[in-house]
């Protein structure tokens, strides 16, 4: 028998380029991979290390033995599990009160003795970390007290001249005047709120909604109606329509691509659909796309702004997800409501951190952004996959999980009478953290909810998945 001195991880490599074959369509659902013999043959590698690639790929769900035949390619795991229901949220308005919870989760996600599965924080491994410290280091020497000043609003017309021409992709024509540069995203969509809504206002929102938004809400002191959400294609347009004739809807707030924690992706007939509903009202729509650039399909989707005839529509953006958290640059484009932001921006914080603003423009224009998207599009991609799995091999029969077309959040339906927050806290004791579905919602809609960051997966997330597996089915025999 071969015995392969290369690599004690030949296996794992030989799998992966297995599964970019599966993913390319070379082999499909229901065909034969090559025999066990034949791949050592071709590979020229030994029995054993094909027999251990073949089973990671079986654990994983690619592939299934039939006995005396070979490996078959199987559906994907995450096709054989149901989708969530649309939500039904409570009709009225409420105020926000989450938040000591969500406070304790931040804490949570800061503690590096957790297996962090709870915020929605990027793979660090997938962000352009050490191009990213060069462009700051080129910058602070090019910009050596410039760098130290304030840029008013708009911002960094350098970085505002990048964000105009990628916006086409998208669907929108914008001059650099268009956009504002920010704090991060968080940042755009409180001066957005400020701008539109006073205190006792009501925002109708997706449900569920990313409770970094409902924060603010809660900050601002509105009030918000829950609007029944796809978990496919985002917010029901009727149920909406219906809120605003019997509400006085100040604004909405959508997260039209890669919703956070749906995973849900409007279609562009509906963006526009939802555009003309709320034009026609005369309603404010703060658009949220930090992760519109994380599409695991072939195009960029549009965004509702592109289909904006009135100037009604807040695009807000951030380079948060794909470039870095840290460095705290977002943007809006406000359209009618540019002047009272630049104002907003300018009283609350003058400037957004100076030196980042220079070092993301150069390096979108210099640094291959383009390709370190379409590698992490791919990464989690593939990510999001390989937890769907794991959650549908791990987790109690009726679990329900999204299938994101983009991001890499999953969000998850456990069995009814099973409560997130008690899962949370038995996964603290194992030193497991989780996002639970009670942070969702200002009505408490979720307690069978819990959203897992997929960013990651490797051996150590796939045994918490296990474990927490585990505590879920002991829960439920107790
Ligand atoms: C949907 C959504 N919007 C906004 C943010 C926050 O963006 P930023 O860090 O740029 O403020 C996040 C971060 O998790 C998010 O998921």
């Amino acid at each position: 028998m071969k015995t392969d001195i290369k690599s004690p991880m030949l296996y794992r490599s030989l799998a992966e380029n297995l599964i970019a074959l599966i993913e390319k369509g070379t082999y499909r659902v229901g065909e034969r991979i090559p025999s066990v013999r034949q791949m050592s043959k071709q590979q020229s590698v030994s029995i054993s290390t094909v027999l251990q690639a073949y089973l990671l790929l079986e654990n994983q769900g690619w592939v299934e033995a039939h006995p005396q035949s070979g490996y078959y390619v199987r559906a994907k795991l995450s096709e054989q599990a149901p989708e969530p229901e649309i939500s039904s949220p409570a009709k009225d308005p409420s105020q926000v009160s989450l938040h000591e919870l969500a406070m304790m989760l931040m804490r949570d996600s800061t503690n590096p003795g957790l297996v962090q599965l709870g915020a929605a924080l990027p793979n660090p491994n997938y962000l352009p970390i050490e191009k990213i410290n060069q462009a700051l280091a080129k910058a602070a020497r090019r910009h050596a007290v410039d760098g130290h000043k304030y840029i008013i609003p708009p911002g960094l017309e350098e970085l505002r001249i990048q964000i105009a021409k990628r916006a086409a992709l998208s669907g929108c024509q914008f001059s650099p005047n268009d956009v504002m540069i920010t704090s991060g995203g968080l940042e755009a969509i409180d001066l957005c709120l400020h701008a539109v809504c006073r205190p006792g206002d009501i925002v109708a929102i997706e449900s569920p909604m990313y409770f970094g938004t409902l924060q603010t809400l809660e900050v601002h002191g509105l009030r918000v109606l829950e609007i029944p959400t796809h978990p496919r294609d985002g917010i029901n347009l009727e149920a909406l329509s219906f809120a605003i004739q019997h509400n006085p809807v100040r604004a909405v707030i959508v997260i039209s691509n890669f919703n956070n924690p749906l995973g849900s992706q409007m279609p562009d007939d509906k963006k526009k659909e939802l555009v003309e509903l709320l034009a026609r009202h005369e309603i404010p729509l703060i658009e949220n796309d930090v992760c519109g650039e994380l599409y695991f399909g072939e195009k960029r989707p549009l965004v509702c702004k592109s289909f904006d005839k009135k100037g009604l529509v807040m695009l807000v953006s951030a380079f948060s997800k794909d470039i870095s958290p840290g460095l705290r640059i977002g943007w809006v484009a406000p359209g009618r409501f540019k002047t009272e932001l630049e104002w907003l921006k300018f009283t609350i914080s003058a400037s957004p951190p100076t030196l980042p603003q220079y070092a993301i423009a150069d390096f979108i224009e210099s640094s291959g952004y383009d390709h370190h998207l379409r590698r992490i599009r791919r990464e989690y991609a593939r990510n999001v996959e390989l937890m769907s799995s794991a959650v549908i091999r791990y987790f109690p029969s009726g679990v329900r999980l999204t299938r994101p077309s983009g991001g890499f959040v999953l969000w998850v339906q456990l069995p009814e009478g099973v409560d997130s927050l008690e899962l949370y806290k038995k996964a603290l004791e194992e030193k497991i953290t989780l996002a639970p579905g009670h942070v969702f919602s200002a009505t408490n809609q979720y307690a069978n909810f819990i959203r897992l960051n997929a960013a990651e997966f490797n051996y150590v997330i796939e045994r918490s998945l296990e474990k927490l597996g585990n505590i879920i089915v002991r829960g439920n025999q107790s």
